[in-house]
């Protein structure tokens, strides 16, 4: 009598020991490894001088299920062509399982904590990156689902492996989910810098290609490939349809302290370079962009100094901080220094005539008087004070125009009048005053937003700030008395 040979597997050779259960020591293995990548991508966010806040943690907990189920899927073909041992394979099924089942957190969390950063009003608009990600939850835990023991016997193994099939599928669905989010750019900006780590969603984007490598260059399945092409196909149509690839460029609102005007101006039109934006500014005293942000303006990003920054995490309308330079008073007299002061004792010479900030009004101007007072001198110089004015111009002219000796004011203020003032080092510590960008809670458009303030970490953007005059004298090496000619 003819005896039945068992099934073919159409999926894998037999050769491929399927895994149905596991040991504690592997689960605990495989926890281990994906903790790691978490604490890895964690690090990484530092590196790209990203700060720490819940929308990491969730972002590194996707990287985490993304390595999980890509080293998942590596491991048979990695097993058959590279001879990967046993017990390594062994990790496959708790890596996936493990993989998909953190998708969930890292969904909800995106979904439901995380309302400032992605508002309802954001998921509306990139409707696409919601619908892929929660095809990639609901797949993805399907298939954990039906990886337990008796689901396998249930189904039988042929069925099972072949549902199994689609997690290559659900992997680049994932991808694409944050790649609709307009990611190229980023990974643009940063092959034109090439001078940082790069892009995490560029790393993710690696790991998965090396997982589809292994599988192509594993065997040939067709239907997997024709599906891997259906899903690039509708990839590339999605990708089309985000609004950031449509003619309309994005639109984001700037207020700006009209001290920081200058260069914010000029990063804009560096930015606009590579990023075809529309940048509305509102320029004015921090003082006065400071209410309207209160009063829930809609606007993506702050331009101002410290101590703003505070103001806005108090009120609960921050969502992230790019410091970009540094204000600081600085002591400048006429050209060849016609008085001889070398120092702020030599301000306390009789018959001087000082301009400063009025200390009321102004930040620098009270930071002056405040380093007076630690050095003893407050009393001595504040007698040949002749002008406290409330504007930086007021107290330039002053000095330029006579009929002033010498004047304090913010490091910035130097550029502003090329060949009129010569700064003359003091050496004095002020308090660090940071120049920053703050992302704000009240933004349309948190996509751009993010990639403008992302884009703003690059070291072009610090450039642009010193070579405006925003830097320390001691520790950034001394404000340039004469500015560059070429501002532009
Ligand atoms: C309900 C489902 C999901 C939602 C709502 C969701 C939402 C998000 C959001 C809002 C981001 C940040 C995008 C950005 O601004 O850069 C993100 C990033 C990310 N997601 Fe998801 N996601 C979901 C499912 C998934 C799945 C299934 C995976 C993969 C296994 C995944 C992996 C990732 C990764 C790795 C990132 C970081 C990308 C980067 O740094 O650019 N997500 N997700």
């Amino acid at each position: 009598m003819k005896t039945k040979s068992p099934p073919q597997n159409p999926i894998e050779p037999a050769r491929t020991p399927v895994i149905r259960s596991n040991s504690r020591l592997e689960w605990s293995l495989a926890f281990g490894f994906l903790v790691l990548v978490y604490q890895f991508f964690w690090t990484y966010h530092t590196w790209r001088g990203k700060p720490y806040t819940l929308c990491s943690a969730s972002e590194c907990i996707g990287f985490a299920a993304l390595v999980g189920i890509a080293s998942s899927i590596s491991m048979g073909p990695l097993y058959r062509l590279l001879k990967l041992p046993l017990p390594v394979l062994r990790l496959r099924r708790p890596l996936g399982v493990l993989g998909a089942w953190l998708t969930l957190p890292h969904g909800l969390i995106s979904l439901v904590f995380l309302p400032k950063d992605y508002p309802f009003s954001f998921y509306l608009k990139n409707w696409s990156c919601l619908l892929l990600g929660i095809l990639g939850v609901f797949g993805f835990i399907y298939m954990a689902w039906i990886s337990r023991n008796n689901s396998i016997n249930r189904l039988g193994l042929v069925v099972w492996q072949r549902r199994l099939r689609w997690a290559s599928v659900l992997l680049g669905i994932s991808v694409l989910h944050f790649m609709v989010l307009g990611k190229i750019s980023g990974w643009v900006d940063w092959a034109h810098q090439l001078d940082k780590v790069p892009p995490g969603s560029l790393l993710a984007f690696g790991i998965v290609g090396g997982a589809y490598f292994w599988r192509f260059l594993d065997a040939s399945k067709r239907r997997t490939w024709s599906a891997l092409l259906g899903a690039a196909l509708l990839g590339a149509i999605l990708i089309g349809c985000h609004p950031s690839a449509s003619n309309q460029p994005a639109k984001l609102r700037v207020l700006c302290g009209s001290s920081m005007a200058e260069p914010v101006q000029e990063l804009a039109k560096q930015f606009n370079q590579s990023h075809p934006t529309n940048i509305e500014f509102d320029l004015g005293g921090s003082e006065t962009l400071l209410p309207k942000i209160l009063a829930g303006a809609r606007a993506d990003v702050f331009v101002c100094h410290d101590p703003f920054e505070e103001k806005i995490k108090a009120a609960g309308f921050h969502t992230e901080t790019v410091v970009v330079g540094y204000l600081e008073p600085v002591l400048a007299v006429r050209p060849g220094n016609p008085k001889g002061i070398h120092s702020l004792a030599d301000l306390a010479k009789p018959g001087l005539k000082i301009g400063i900030g009025d200390p009321r009004f102004s930040t620098c101007g009270e930071l002056f008087v405040n380093v007076l007072k630690k050095k003893g001198l407050h009393e001595s110089v504040l007698t040949n004070v002749v002008l406290q004015a409330r504007t930086h111009s007021e107290v330039a002219n002053g000095l330029i125009l006579g009929p002033l000796d010498a004047v304090v004011v913010w490091n910035f203020i130097i550029g502003l009048y090329p060949g009129k003032l010569e700064v003359v080092p003091t050496g004095s510590e002020y308090p660090v005053t940071r120049v920053t960008l703050l992302g704000l809670t009240g933004s349309e458009n948190p996509a751009q937003r993010n990639t403008f303030l992302q884009w703003c970490r690059g070291p072009i953007v610090e450039k642009i700030f010193r070579r405006f005059g925003y830097q320390r004298e001691t520790e950034k090496g001394p404000v340039p008395t004469v500015p560059p000619g070429s501002r532009s």
